[in-house]
């Protein structure tokens, strides 16, 4: 069995890394092509360095761009990478711009494609990933979901007969990755003399919350204002657009930091004494490490953490105090992100329903 994934954005590639290691393990041959969506090495490289997953074997260099710019670049250069290999899966991930792309390329040309992370819903048709997440799914074959409620939303969309339920490979990377640096200590607290427990840990890179002037302003105040340090691992389009819209992202608790490579990230989030984020994997991320959360949207898809206490979401400032400062969350055992062998399950489940 021949697999392509397409991959381009950060978390793209940590899920890349248990699929890669699970289509060797199961002898099927795994093409990967990275679209070049996300292209500076802190938010690309060090991920196939660190999560051992080797080199792209096909990079198309597409860079960032508008929404249409991007994902017709991806388009057009898909083709001839889809014609060259004739893969019998293309596997694509999550819901960015390189997922939608991909989706739409193999469809097009009569190859059958799985998206992994499918069903998942914020039902808020203002975000780009919520129109590559719906897409996406009505164009693919199959649909790998991470959870029940994935699996429910699927079949209200009359998708039911497409789903099967996984779990999601984002637990099998983090169980991993926290099993190899126990014990170690997190480079960030060293370098910036933090102890553990300190600090909180944030990142905001959504467009939401970055665009306007007066939105980013609001997340800003609310970093600034917490009541032990905030560093936040600045993910560039917030540099940027700070920077364009004349903010500060160094005032009061708050401290931007470059972004750190995933190892380090899951060190500096277990001895943090909590997240504040808009990014999705980090707020499972921290419920799968029992570190408090608090998610900086209106919604999130991740709906689990929120039922079992360990996420609350935010908009104003006052809310993002409130909720950072809310009581410890009760202990659980829930596992609704399945058992750390999601990535064993989608070749299984490739190879039953190809050909
Ligand atoms: C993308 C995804 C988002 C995902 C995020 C993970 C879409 C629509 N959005 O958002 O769902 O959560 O990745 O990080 O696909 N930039 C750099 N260097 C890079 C990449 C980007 O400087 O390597 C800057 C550029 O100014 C660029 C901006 O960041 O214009 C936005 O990048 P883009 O790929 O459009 O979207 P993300 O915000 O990264």
């Amino acid at each position: 069995m021949k697999i392509l994934s397409v991959v381009g954005a950060r978390p793209q590639f940590v899920k890349l890394a248990p699929i890669n290691k699970a289509a060797i393990a199961a002898g099927a041959e795994h093409v990967i092509v990275h679209t070049g969506q996300h292209y500076d090495p802190m938010l690309s490289d060090v991920f196939f360095e660190d999560l051992g997953i080797g080199s792209p074997d096909v990079h198309l260099g597409v860079g960032s761009g508008s929404h249409g710019v991007q994902t017709g670049a991806m388009l057009s250069a898909l083709d001839a990478v889809l014609d060259e290999h004739r893969p019998d899966w293309v596997l694509v991930y999550g819901d960015t711009n390189s997922t939608i792309a991909a989706a739409l390329s193999a469809v097009k040309m009569h190859i059958p494609v799985a998206h992994l992370e499918a069903g998942l819903r914020s039902f808020n048709r203002r975000m780009p990933e919520e129109h590559n997440r719906v897409m996406t799914d009505h164009a693919a074959d199959l649909l790998l979901a991470p959870t029940r409620g994935a699996v429910e939303h699927l079949a209200s969309e009359g998708l039911g007969a497409r789903t099967i339920l996984v779990g999601d490979v984002m637990t099998d990377v983090l169980f991993d990755v926290r099993d190899q640096i126990a014990g170690r200590r997190s480079t960030l607290t060293e370098e910036l003399g933090l102890a553990s427990g300190g600090y909180y840990l944030a990142t905001i890179h959504r467009a939401e919350n970055t665009d306007d002037p007066v939105r980013l302003s609001q997340v800003i105040d609310g970093l600034a204002g917490l009541d032990r340090p905030v560093i936040l691992l600045a993910h560039p389009r917030v540099t940027a657009k700070a920077a364009a819209h004349g903010l500060r992202l160094d005032r009061g608790a708050l401290r931007a930091h470059a972004p750190l490579a995933y190892p380090d990230l899951i060190a500096a989030a277990m001895s943090s004494a909590g997240i504040v984020t808009d990014s999705g994997g980090l707020q499972k991320e921290a419920f799968l490490l029992r570190v408090p959360c608090t998610t900086v949207r209106t919604e999130t898809e991740w709906v689990e953490t929120i039922e079992l206490g360990w996420n609350a979401l935010a908009g104003t400032a006052a809310e993002i105090t409130a909720a950072v400062s809310r009581p410890a969350p009760a202990p659980t055992d829930a596992s609704p992100y399945g058992d750390g062998h999601a990535a064993e399950r989608v070749i299984a489940a490739l190879h039953a329903h190809s050909g």
